[in-house]
């Protein structure tokens, strides 16, 4: 294949979409569609990796209570990212509810189809950066969607959004690990 250069200034952006719930100072909901978000992992539990820049009150809410709940966004769910997402909200707002958390102080958002309730154990800063290493105390997920094991997740079934700048929905459910080798033992 022929490629040419594009310059620096892209993070590859197939990034998923979430809605990060924290408590304000004064206990108010406050929530933030984030896309920095991937994993790693600390031995055998899975960290989530979130990572803001500036000085956002959700950062300012993570760094004081160190709780979050981190709600993935289905295709039904693209109002509310734009609403949370832009400062000046002088547009009407949407419908939505949230609940506490049982296991992290934080408000989770009832529309949402996969929410992780996290701790942050640990951070680093880059420049105007902060990411944040969170653990994952519970995850809660639509009660009418069933998962397998941790590598049985069919994705098509919550709808996410895929963020890269703009907003895309997923393609076609393709496979699972292994299904491509060429001499597959039937
Ligand atoms: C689609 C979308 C994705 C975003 N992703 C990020 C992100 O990954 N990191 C970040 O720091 N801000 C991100 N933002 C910006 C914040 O959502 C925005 O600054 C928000 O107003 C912060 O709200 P808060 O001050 O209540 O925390 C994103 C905004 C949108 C619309």
């Amino acid at each position: 294949m022929k490629r040419k250069s594009i310059g620096t200034n892209y993070s590859m952006c197939v990034q998923p979409t979430f809605i990060i719930g924290t408590y304000n100072e004064d206990n108010s909901p406050n929530f933030a569609p984030i896309t920095w978000v991937s994993a790693t992992c600390e031995g055998k539990e899975y960290l989530l990796v979130v990572s803001m820049f500036g000085t956002k009150k959700t950062k300012q809410n993570l760094i004081r209570t160190k709780s979050l709940s981190v709600n993935l966004v289905s295709v039904d769910m693209l109002d509310l990212v734009d609403y949370f997402g832009i400062a000046e909200k002088n547009t009407s707002k949407p419908e939505y509810s949230y609940e506490n958390s049982g296991f992290v102080f934080a408000p989770v958002l009832d529309k949402s189809r996969w929410v992780y309730e996290c701790e942050v154990v640990s951070s680093v800063k880059t420049g105007a950066s902060d990411t944040f290493f969170c653990k994952i105390k519970n995850i809660q997920i639509d009660e009418s969607i069933d998962v397998g094991g941790t590598f049985d997740v069919d994705l098509t079934k919550f709808d996410p959004v895929i963020y890269s700048g703009q907003y895309h929905s997923l393609g076609k459910h393709l496979g699972k690990i292994g299904d491509f080798l060429e001499n597959k033992a039937k």
